[in-house]
């Protein structure tokens, strides 16, 4: 039965918000959603990595391994969602490819298998004709790279549809409004998910990264790429993954540009010329669409995940920067087992706790 004052409340429609909702809901709580679809929402934008190593830029340890365990929990999530929801994920378990353009690219994709190789998650370097042999698509002047058969993506805006649809056969109700305050919401557990918008709820640090894609279709209808591809070009990543069979998505770049939502013309040069670099075929493809996403980030790149210090009942995920797609699940999993149980498995070095108690120091 819908009430007034459901069990939780979440802030936040991204695909960690609808997570959580759905896995309340599952637990038979009441739940309410309250989103408003701003320019940014970052899950509108995300390409669906599921590469937990070739996407970690910084080596946190705690971080590696929550991501880590998160893609291995993938294919069972996906396969639930997918039963729950009737809808199909695009999920792509056919593993990644790495492909260093020139020799200078090397140098950058090895700093992806160093971490690989200390997280024993198999990795096969590959020479320039074996690339060629997985990827027949890739330009012929790739001189090398490997396969992360462990890497996978998924269509992550169909990950966010499905996660509304089978919570809402479980009654999750969906408010439209922009929540500006915790005050205007009242329930017996609120949840903080509102990526990049959180910070503006609490005194949590955080700073909107914007990432740019560019979405290509094939007038021929394809046959599109076979592996989704992690490339380096001129020294700068760039991720390729088919979608449906003809389209294309290009992702994604890095900006510091505040809350501006608006693609750059600058963003899809930088995208388009280092896709057409390695898929040389994607010249001849129509640009459909370009969306900008404002990645939520902090300041040691870590989530920020737990009880809020001083307010009973409330609690936050958001921080997840670069791998919302990918830490959705366990995310979910862990804050309804904390708002549910009061278990706290959330690594410690997510706790909200770590920036209160930086600034009591530095007031000290
Ligand atoms: N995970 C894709 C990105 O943030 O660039």
């Amino acid at each position: 039965m819908m009430t007034s004052r459901p069990d939780v409340a979440v802030i936040g429609g991204g695909v960690v918000g609808l997570a959580v909702a759905w896995r309340c809901a599952q637990r038979g709580l009441d739940v309410h959603v309250y989103h408003d679809e701003l320019p940014g929402t970052a899950s509108a934008v995300a390409p669906g990595m599921l590469a937990p190593v070739s996407e970690a830029d910084f080596p946190d340890p705690a971080l590696l391994k929550f991501a880590h365990d998160a893609r291995v929990g993938w294919p069972a999530f996906a396969a639930e969602l997918a039963e729950a929801s009737g809808i199909d994920l695009g999920y792509n378990a056919g593993g990644l490819l790495l492909v260093a353009h020139a020799d200078e690219d090397r140098s950058r994709l090895a700093a992806m298998y160093g971490f690989r190789d200390g997280y024993d998650v198999p990795c096969t370097r590959l020479d320039a004709a074996e690339l060629r042999a997985r990827e027949p698509m890739l330009s012929a002047e790739s001189v090398g790279g490997g396969f992360a058969t462990e890497d996978h993506h998924v269509d992550a805006q169909r990950v966010r549809q499905a996660l509304r649809v089978a919570g809402e056969a479980l009654g999750v109700r969906y408010i439209t409004r922009r929540v500006t305050s915790l005050d205007e919401v009242t329930a017996g557990s609120v949840l903080v998910a509102a990526g990049a918008w959180s910070p503006t709820l609490h005194d949590w640090p955080g700073t909107p990264v914007q990432g740019q894609v560019v979405l290509l279709r094939d007038p021929s209808g394809g046959p599109g790429l076979r592996h989704g591809i992690r490339g380096v070009v001129g020294g700068e990543p760039v991720f390729l993954a088919g979608r449906d069979g003809s389209r294309t998505i290009v992702a994604a770049t890095v900006d510091h540009t505040g809350f501006d939502a608006r693609p750059s013309a600058r963003a899809t040069d930088s995208l388009l010329r280092k896709a057409i670099t390695l898929v040389p075929a994607l010249a001849g493809h129509e640009v459909i669409e370009t969306r900008v996403g404002l990645r939520p980030d902090t300041p040691d790149h870590l989530p920020i995940m737990g009880r809020v210090p001083d307010r009973p009942g409330v609690y936050v995920s958001t921080g997840h920067y670069r791998h919302g797609v990918l830490l959705a699940p366990v995310a979910a999993e862990l804050m309804t087992t904390l708002m549910v149980t009061g278990a706290d498995g959330v690594p410690a070095a997510f706790t909200p706790q770590r920036f209160r108690s930086a600034k009591e120091g530095a007031s000290r």
